[in-house]
C-alpha cells in the first residue's frame, strides 16, 4: 500500500521537521521526563526508539515486559513528541540464539557468525521468521493504536555488517526453492548459467549450493542469481512485518532505515511495501570508507565530501514515486552530529557541518532529519560516537547548532529536474562480480556521471531504468550492465523523445550475466549503433588519453556499426593499443562513451547539456547548487569563502537559501 503523501497520513507535518534516535532502556528512568522536556525544547518532534530492545521486551520466551516502553512512550507523549517504534529484529535476544543456534548467519568463509553484537539471523531462517512475525505481531498488538506512536521502522539497516548474503543450511534450501522456482527445469538452469564450463553443470537440484568457498572465483552467473536470491529473502522478510503492522497498526505509516551506498540487495524491490523510505547519513565516515584519493579524504575530513551524500540523498528520493512521478519525500533516520566511533579515524565535524547536512537533506528532498543519537553511550560498542548531549548530560556542540538552525521548507515540495541517471543493482552485482580492472567498481562509475552532472550545476534524479522516464530531456545511463531485449526496446522509446548518454560496460551482459552472442550491446546495437570491439582493464598508473583527456582505469573501442544501424564517431584515442579507434561515439541523440575519464565524461555531458537546452554552470568541488519546490539551497562544504554569481558569498562550511 502507498500513501501518496506523507502529509495524509501526519497531516501535522507540513514543514521540515527534525527529530532524534533515543534508547530510553539506556538510562535510568528518573531521566526520561528531562530528556522529553528537552527534546521538546531543542525543537524536535519524532522520536525513534526501541529497534534494539528486544531483550527488554521478551527477557524471557513468551514472558512479555512492557511497563518500561509504556511509561518511556507515554513520556514522550506528555511532551507532545511523536514516537516513531521499531521492529526490534534486529537483535535477537540470547535465549531465542541458545534455543535456535540455526537461526545464526553464516558467513563465506562458512563460520557460523555468533551471537555478542546484532544482526545475527539469517533472513531465510523459518524458524526466526515465526520469532520475527510473533515479536512484530505483539508489539504491534500493544502500541499499533497508541495516539502518540505515528509510525514504523521495520528491523534496523538490513545487510548492515554484511548480513544479507548468508550460506548456511537455511539458505542452501531457500536458494534452491528460489532457483527452481525461477528456472523450472535444471536444463534452464545449467544453460543460464553456461554451466558447462569447467564441468559445473548440475543433475539434481540439491547438488546446488551457495557460490562460497570455491576453489578459485565461482560462476559469476551462479553469483549473480545468489545475490538476487538473497534480496528476495530480505523483502520478503520486510513483508512479512509489514503486513503485520498494516492489520494492526491502521493510518500509520512504515519505513526502513537504509544505508550510504549499500549493495547488497535491490532497495527497489525492499522498499516496494513502505510508504516512504529513509536512509542514515554518516558524511565523515561515508568518506573515510569510500575509494576517494588520500588529499579528498583530507580536505572533506571534518564535512564529508558533498556528493557522496547528495547521491545518497538522490538514491533514496527515487526509490519511490509520488502520483505525479516525482521522487516521494523521503527521511534521514539517523544524521550523524557529531562524531562517528566506526570508521578507521572519527574527526569532529567542523563547526557549522551540522547545520550545513541538514540544509543539504532539506533541499535533495528529506522531509525529516532525525539525529543519531539523543545522549552519548556511557556503555558497550557505541561508547565512543556522539549525541546530541554529551556523556555527562550537557548540551553537545551538534545540540546548540540545531537550535539556531531555521529551515523554511515545506515537507512535500517536490524536486524536479530534466536530469535523469539510471542505477540498476543487478547491473552493480554481476559489474562488480568481475571488474577486470583493480581500480573499477560500479559504483564509482556511476559516481563519475553524478559528480559531474552536480559540478554542472544539475539536479539529479536517480532511478530505476526501466521506470516511465518521460518527464526527462536528458537521461544518463552510466553502467547498465545487463541488457535484456525488453530494456533495449524501453530504452529505444526514450530515445526518441530525450538525448540519452551511455557510459562504459553498457549492455555487456544477458540478464542471467553471460555475454550475449554477437557480443556487445546485444539487443540494443540498433539504438547506439556500435559494436564492441575491445576493453582495456588499465592497471593503476598506465594512463592512455582520448581526445586529449586522460583515460584511466578502464577504456573499450568500438566498431561504429552494428547491423543496419551506424554511428558518429565524436573522439578517438590518442595512444595506446586501442590508438585511433573511436572512445566516444553518436547516433542521433544517443551517445556512447568508451573511457574512464572524468573530464571526458563532463565534456560530452555539458556539450549535450547545450544540445538539449539545459543551462549548466560551473562549480567547483564541495560547493553545490540544488532546488526543491520554489528554494534554491547553495552549500559550501569548503573551508574558503565562496562567490555566487548575484554577488552574495557563501562562508565556509555554510549554506545559504533563496
Ligand atoms: C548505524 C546504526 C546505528 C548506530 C550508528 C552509529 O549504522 O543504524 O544503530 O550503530 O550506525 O553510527
Amino acid at each position: 500500500m502507498s500513501i501518496g503523501h506523507l502529509s495524509i497520513l501526519d497531516p501535522a507535518q507540513e514543514t521540515f521537521t527534525l527529530g532524534v534516535c533515543y534508547y530510553p532502556e539506556h538510562w535510568p528512568r528518573d531521566r526520561w521526563a528531562g530528556y522529553a522536556r528537552r527534546m521538546r525544547e531543542a525543537g524536535l518532534a519524532y522520536v525513534r526508539i526501541a529497534e534494539f530492545a528486544w531483550s527488554r521486551m521478551e527477557p524471557e520466551p513468551g514472558y512479555y515486559e512492557w511497563g518500561w516502553l509504556d511509561e518511556a512512550i507515554d513520556t514522550l507523549h506528555a511532551e507532545g513528541l511523536r514516537v516513531v517504534l521499531c521492529t526490534p529484529t534486529a537483535t535477537p535476544p540470547a535465549w531465542l540464539v541458545r534455543a535456535h543456534p540455526e537461526i545464526l548467519p553464516v558467513d563465506a568463509e562458512g563460520r557460523v557468525r555468533q551471537f555478542g553484537s546484532r544482526k545475527h539471523y539469517d533472513h531465510a531462517s523459518p524458524i526466526y521468521r515465526e520469532h520475527s512475525r510473533r515479536i512484530t505481531r505483539e508489539i504491534a498488538g500493544r502500541y499499533g493504536q497508541h495516539p502518540a506512536v505515528v509510525g514504523w521502522q521495520t528491523d534496523n539497516e538490513f545487510g548492515c555488517h554484511d548480513t544479507t548474503r548468508s550460506y548456511g543450511p537455511a539458505s542452501q534450501v531457500a536458494f534452491r526453492e528460489w532457483l527452481a522456482a525461477r528456472y523450472g527445469t535444471l536444463d534452464d538452469l545449467n544453460e543460464a548459467w553456461g554451466a558447462v564450463f569447467w564441468s559445473q553443470e548440475y543433475g539434481d537440484w540439491d547438488q546446488i549450493l551457495p557460490p562460497n568457498l570455491t576453489v578459485t572465483e565461482p560462476n559469476p552467473s551462479h553469483v549473480l542469481d545468489f545475490a538476487r536470491y538473497a534480496s528476495d529473502m530480505v523483502a520478503e522478510f520486510q513483508a512479512e512485518q509489514v503486513a503485520i503492522l498494516r492489520e494492526l497498526s491502521p493510518g500509520r505509516w512504515v519505513t526502513h532505515n537504509f544505508m550510504i551506498f549499500f549493495s547488497d540487495f535491490d532497495h527497489y524491490r525492499v522498499a516496494e511495501g513502505l510508504d516512504f523510505v529513509s536512509w542514515d547519513n554518516y558524511p565523515t565516515g561515508m568518506l573515510d570508507r569510500s575509494d576517494e584519493p588520500v588529499d579528498v579524504k583530507l580536505h572533506f575530513a571534518r564535512t564529508g565530501e558533498p556528493d557522496l551524500i547528495g547521491f545518497n540523498h538522490d538514491l533514496y528520493r527515487g526509490l519511490l514515486h509520488d502520483e505525479d512521478g516525482s521522487g516521494r519525500a523521503f527521511w534521514v533516520m539517523e544524521q550523524q552530529c557529531g562524531q562517528v566511533n566506526w570508521a578507521a579515524s572519527n574527526p569532529l565535524p567542523a563547526p557549522g557541518a551540522i547545520a550545513v547536512w541538514t540544509a543539504q537533506a532539506y533541499a535533495h528532498g528529506a522531509s525529516t532529519v532525525s539525529y543519531f543519537r539523543w545522549r552519548a553511550a556511557t556503555m558497550a560498542q557505541e561508547l565512543m560516537h556522539s549525541g546530541l548531549l554529551r556523556h555527562d548530560e550537557t548540551d553537545d556542540w551538534g545540540l546548540a547548532e540545531i537550535g539556531s538552525l531555521e529551515l523554511p521548507g515545506r515537507a512535500n515540495d517536490p524536486v524536479r529536474t530534466p536530469v535523469a541517471l539510471l542505477h540498476d543493482y543487478e547491473s552493480l552485482w554481476a559489474y562488480d562480480s568481475q571488474p577486470h580492472s583493480a581500480g573499477a567498481s560500479y559504483w564509482g562509475q556511476v559516481l563519475q556521471y553524478y559528480v559531474a552532472l552536480r559540478s554542472l550545476g544539475l539536479d539529479v534524479d536517480i532511478i530505476h531504468p526501466d521506470r516511465d522516464l518521460t518527464a526527462y530531456r536528458l537521461v544518463v545511463a552510466p553502467a547498465l550492465h545487463l541488457m535484456s531485449s525488453a530494456r533495449a526496446a524501453h530504452l529505444t522509446e526514450v530515445a526518441r523523445r530525450s538525448h540519452v548518454i551511455f557510459g562504459p560496460r553498457t549492455a555487456f551482459r544477458t540478464p542471467t550475466g553471460r555475454v550475449h552472442e554477437g557480443g556487445a550491446p546485444g539487443p540494443l546495437g540498433a539504438l547506439v549503433g556500435w559494436t564492441l570491439m575491445n576493453v582495456d582493464g588499465l592497471r593503476h598508473g598506465l594512463v592512455q588519453h582520448a581526445g586529449g583527456h586522460e583515460v584511466t582505469v578502464w577504456a573499450e573501442c568500438y566498431s561504429p556499426y552494428h547491423g543496419d544501424s551506424s554511428a558518429e564517431v565524436v573522439v578517438t584515442y590518442d595512444d595506446g593499443p586501442m590508438a585511433t579507434e573511436p572512445a566516444v561515439v553518436r547516433r542521433g541523440n544517443v551517445a556512447t562513451i568508451g573511457a574512464w575519464s572524468p573530464t571526458l565524461v563532463t565534456s560530452v555531458l555539458r556539450d549535450t547539456c547545450a544540445l538539449v537546452g539545459i543551462e549548466t554552470i560551473n562549480l567547483p568541488r564541495g560547493v553545490r547548487i540544488s532546488r526543491r519546490g520554489g528554494l534554491t539551497t547553495a552549500v559550501n562544504f569548503t573551508s574558503e569563502r565562496f562567490d555566487l554569481s548575484d554577488g552574495e558569498s557563501l562562508g565556509p562550511v555554510s549554506f545559504r537559501q533563496w
